[in-house]
């Protein structure tokens, strides 16, 4: 992963296999599964496991959610890598107060030692594995820069961080300036966050960046990624028209067509 990279972005009810190959088509150079419980995952929920059946060999990272090492060790003994599939992600980024009650997502940021024991399972198997974060679960946790703990004591390949703590709302901004700090650990860092244009593009990179990964701004315009990197652009018939093809060919659950129908422009 030498290069600059362009990620889309995890996102619930839209990244299906049929949007994350839309965005693959038109420069994302990696994508990500919606979060999946990595508990559901371990108890053969169907629904769960059908998240990751392959349906072409666009490039995916599994992004997982939880804390249960003995779930994460049943799940990895079931698991068969496929062609695109790159490795996963562990989740320390959900803030929803049910996920947070239960010691997931950004509430496991500053349990750096149990992430780092989940990193390394995952890695012993031989597979990649990324960190996708905020920045506590509070504004208090952010003073205490968990966050720089945990990018500094786990061995994961990547961080993608979303300078946002989890009490702040999109209406807040990114504080873009943690990022400065965070590659000062040596580490590959991702930046994520209102991503939407070339400056702020070109600003992340002069913080020293590695990437930067883009969600909403995918959704309204899935050439984000060709018009980042200048790419020639399709009209947005022809785009909506190739998303509504994947979505027939992979059988793309209704509220993902519709989630993304309503906002693509
Ligand atoms: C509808 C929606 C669903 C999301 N689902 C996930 C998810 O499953 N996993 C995750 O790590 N982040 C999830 N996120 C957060 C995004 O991945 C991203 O971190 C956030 O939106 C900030 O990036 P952006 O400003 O480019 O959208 C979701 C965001 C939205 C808007």
């Amino acid at each position: 992963m030498a290069q600059f990279q362009y990620m889309l972005a995890p996102m619930e009810d839209f990244t299906d296999n049929a949007f994350r190959t839309l965005c693959f088509r038109h420069g994302a150079d990696v994508t990500f599964t919606e979060l999946l419980r990595i508990e559901a995952l371990a108890k053969n929920v169907e629904n769960t496991w059908a998240r990751i059946e392959k349906k072409d060999n666009t490039p995916v990272i599994i992004q997982l959610l939880g804390n249960s090492e003995e779930d994460l060790a049943k799940f990895l003994d079931k698991f068969e890598p496929f062609d695109g599939f790159l490795g996963f992600n562990l989740n320390l980024g959900c803030p929803d107060p049910q996920v947070v009650s239960l010691g997931y997502g950004c509430a496991m940021i500053k349990n750096f030692s149990r992430v780092k024991r989940m990193v390394d399972m995952i890695k012993n198997k031989g597979y990649s594995c990324s960190v996708k974060m905020l920045l506590g679960k509070d504004a208090k946790e952010k003073e205490k820069k968990f966050y720089l703990n945990t990018i500094k004591e786990v061995d994961a390949d990547f961080f993608i961080v979303h300078p946002r703590h989890g009490k702040e709302g999109y209406d807040k901004k990114p504080d873009y300036s943690v990022l400065k700090e965070c590659v000062k650990t040596g580490k590959r860092i991702i930046a994520n966050g209102d991503i939407d244009s070339k400056e702020k593009v070109e600003l992340l990179k002069s913080f020293g960046v590695s990437g930067v990964m883009i969600g909403r701004a995918a959704v309204v315009s899935p050439q984000i990624f060709d018009k980042l990197r200048g790419n020639r652009l399709i009209s947005p018939e022809e785009i909506k028209k190739e998303y509504s093809d994947l979505a027939e060919k992979y059988n793309a659950p209704f509220r993902y067509r519709k989630n993304v129908m309503k906002r693509i422009i």
